[in-house]
């Protein structure tokens, strides 16, 4: 068959769709089960599945919020009572001064950054323009969202090592250079898959920097504050109409329902607006009608701050105690958990690339995901890329040790 270009991109298969294949698949060829350490699950937290059971039942009962966000077509912008509770809550919350018009919805933030990369990026006339991202590794998702040739452009980070296991990446901010092709900035904060928080002062230059050139900055707040608030260090956030900030109810606990939010001025939010009329008629309103009274009276922020961030916490460091003593005296290290759920674990003097450990390890039964995918933009022969691996700390703790030390076998026979 014939397909288009655009059809054919997706075809030699994506990073984002074998990551996405791998997370359905539970069982391996030979019956086994398997470790699950890939994909991008959050946990299974009780006190939110049980506030989001009690929040469905009493949706059901009211038949007004169900025929307003259900039984009929909701508004391209999304759900109105939910965007009026959230705007409501952020300038509590953070003292903004947002209204309506600065809030779309979409069916997740994957689906946003589709639809913003696109907007921002790519022909403008005679010209290709592109998204920096200060620093790689950065999120996987972005990669191969370009309607037409690649868009992004990226640079190595630096290197901090911390003892004997553990390093952290920082921007290089005296090489980083906005070329006049650039037309924005885009970071993810905490960063999937390191588990890196940009600090405050690198988010303050990255800020100056976009304004100076007039190209928006993009913060993907898929983990931040303030929910989930997946985030173990102090960090800040600040909103203007040059930052274009991005939120998912995903790592809340709802990945399933399909919910992103994106905040930013409105001439932004109105270009989302129409090409959500295009490719979806509306955004999913059923999470957000179900979920809104918590954004009403606030107890979103209760839950994040009570039971999301805490077990995260706790599991960041227990992740990181199991990878130190699964890898004590091997050549590894792992990249400080500053926020998300993720450990992003750095082999090197490995021998073989990041796919052949993926699949080695994959045959024994443990599932992570190849680092190699996690460097949108940096074309640079970099052996790095081909050094890593990111493993997800969400899940069942026995599976997360097994797994370490069955990644320490292997890094134990290649190095
Ligand atoms: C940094 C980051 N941004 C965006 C997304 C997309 O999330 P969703 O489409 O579920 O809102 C993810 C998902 O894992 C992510 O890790």
């Amino acid at each position: 068959m014939d397909f288009s270009d655009f059809g054919n991109k997706f075809r030699g298969g994506t990073g984002i769709a074998e990551l996405m294949q791998d997370l359905a698949s539970t069982q391996n060829a030979d019956g086994q089960p398997l470790h699950e350490l890939g994909g991008g699950n959050p946990a299974q937290i009780p006190e939110i599945n049980a506030t989001y059971a009690n929040l469905l039942h009493q949706y059901a009962d009211n038949p007004v919020g169900f025929s307003r966000s259900s039984a009929r077509y909701g508004a391209p912008q999304g759900e109105k009572s939910f965007i009026t509770s959230l705007v409501k809550l952020l300038n509590r919350h953070h003292n903004w001064s947002i209204t309506e018009q600065n809030v779309v919805l979409t069916n997740g933030s994957q689906n946003a950054f589709f639809m913003l990369f696109n907007l921002l990026a790519g022909k403008h006339g005679s010209e290709h323009k592109k998204i920096l991202l200060p620093m790689a590794p950065e999120y996987i998702g972005y990669e191969d969202v370009a309607l037409g040739d690649s868009i992004f452009v990226s640079q190595r980070p630096i290197i901090d090592t911390i003892g004997e296991q553990q390093f952290k990446y920082r921007v290089d901010i005296d090489n980083l250079q906005v070329s006049s092709d650039i037309s924005g900035i885009c970071v993810s904060r905490p960063t999937n898959p390191t588990g890196n928080v940009l600090s405050n002062d690198e988010i303050k230059w990255l800020d100056e920097l976009a304004s100076q050139h007039d190209i928006p900055l993009i913060i993907d707040n898929a983990y931040g504050a303030p929910f989930p608030n997946i985030i173990n260090v102090p960090c800040s956030l600040h909103w203007h109409n040059n930052i274009v900030l991005t939120l998912s109810l995903s790592k809340f606990g709802l990945p399933g329902t399909r919910t992103g939010i994106v905040i930013a001025r409105p001439e932004i939010i109105d270009a989302l607006t129409q090409m959500n009329a295009v490719m979806n008629l509306s955004p999913t309103a059923l999470c957000a009608g179900i979920i809104q009274p918590i954004f009403e009276d606030g107890s979103v922020l209760e839950l994040s701050n009570r039971y999301i961030q805490p077990f995260y916490k706790q599991r960041a460091s227990d992740a990181m105690e199991w990878f130190e003593t699964a890898f004590a005296g091997l050549p590894a290290r792992a990249h400080k958990i500053e926020g998300a759920i993720f450990l992003w674990l750095w082999f090197p003097q490995i021998t073989i690339s990041s796919a052949e450990l993926y699949q080695r390890l994959k045959k024994r039964h443990v599932v992570v995901v190849p680092g190699h995918y996690f460097f949108p933009g940096l074309d640079t022969d970099w052996e790095h890329k081909q050094q890593c691996i990111r493993v997800n700390i969400s899940g069942n703790p026995d599976s997360i040790k097994t797994g370490l030390n069955i990644i320490a076998d292997e890094i134990r026979t290649l190095t």
